[in-house]
């Protein structure tokens, strides 16, 4: 794992987009998966005006995404895809062919894993995912005791993510299941960034950090992996001793 500690929120999002425009000026056709939820969103936000700069251009870049919650659409705000669509996507202008998301709303949840593995299929592998971190550890919406040879899968919502879940919709709505990308495809990508901010993720960082390596703490199972990209502000990272 590599580790930035960065002073604030600010400087954490400017590090991390300015990683993600690296990779993607030297390798312009990538597939990428970005994080829905909040730590992301001030990266969006600098990515946009990458582009706006003509600094980056994400136009033959493929987008896939990492997570949704079953039953709720894309109109639903506070959606995994109605956040990435208003936070990035309708800002940069990127062809709807090139966007593959999880429908919240598909019937049948086994096809709709099975669309999603084979578009990854199809453009190779991931070659830059960026997650944020559940306060439980999870990754995308692979939860505590997750099977870590998973692609697609829907999955029950633990406790913590459904008592969570509440600040991301203005109205009520289901969340006790999630469909999400597999440990697998974490562990696949080429390059994987992992950003957090703020005081409350700072013991799950130190469990994910230097803690036991355990499924119990999904976020944990990425320890050994050189590729692992973390930008933390200095909150997050405040309870880790390196
Ligand atoms: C969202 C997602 C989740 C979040 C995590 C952190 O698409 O996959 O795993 O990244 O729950 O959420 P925030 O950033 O809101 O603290």
């Amino acid at each position: 794992m590599n580790i930035k500690v960065l002073t604030d929120y600010e400087e954490m999002s400017i590090c991390t987009a300015e990683f993600i425009i690296d990779f993607v000026q030297k390798k312009p056709d990538s597939l990428l998966c970005l994080a829905g939820g909040h730590t992301p969103l001030k990266t969006f936000d600098f990515l946009v005006e990458a582009v706006n700069k003509v600094q980056v251009d994400f136009s033959r870049c493929k987008f896939v995404s990492l997570d949704e919650w079953v039953g709720v659409g894309i109109s639903v705000k506070g959606s995994c895809q109605e956040t990435l669509n208003s936070s990035l996507f309708d800002r940069i202008s990127i062809p709807k062919e090139h966007i593959c998301f999880f429908n919240g709303l598909a019937e049948n949840v086994e096809a709709e894993c099975k669309r999603i593995d084979d578009f990854i299929k199809t453009n190779g592998k991931i070659d830059l995912i960026m997650l944020g971190i559940g306060l439980n550890g999870h990754l995308g919406f692979n939860e505590p005791n997750i099977n870590p040879n998973l692609y697609s899968h829907v999955v029950e919502l633990d406790d913590v993510t459904k008592e969570v879940s509440s600040k991301y919709f203005e109205e009520p709505v289901s969340t006790e299941k999630g469909i999400s990308l597999g440990l697998k495809h974490i562990v696949d990508s080429d390059t994987i960034v992992l950003i957090a901010d703020g005081v409350k993720k700072a013991e799950i960082l130190k469990q994910t950090v230097e803690g036991e390596k355990t499924n119990k703490v999904p976020s944990s199972l990425l320890q050994d992996q050189p590729n692992v990209h973390l930008f933390l502000d200095k909150e997050a990272a405040s309870l880790l001793e390196g």
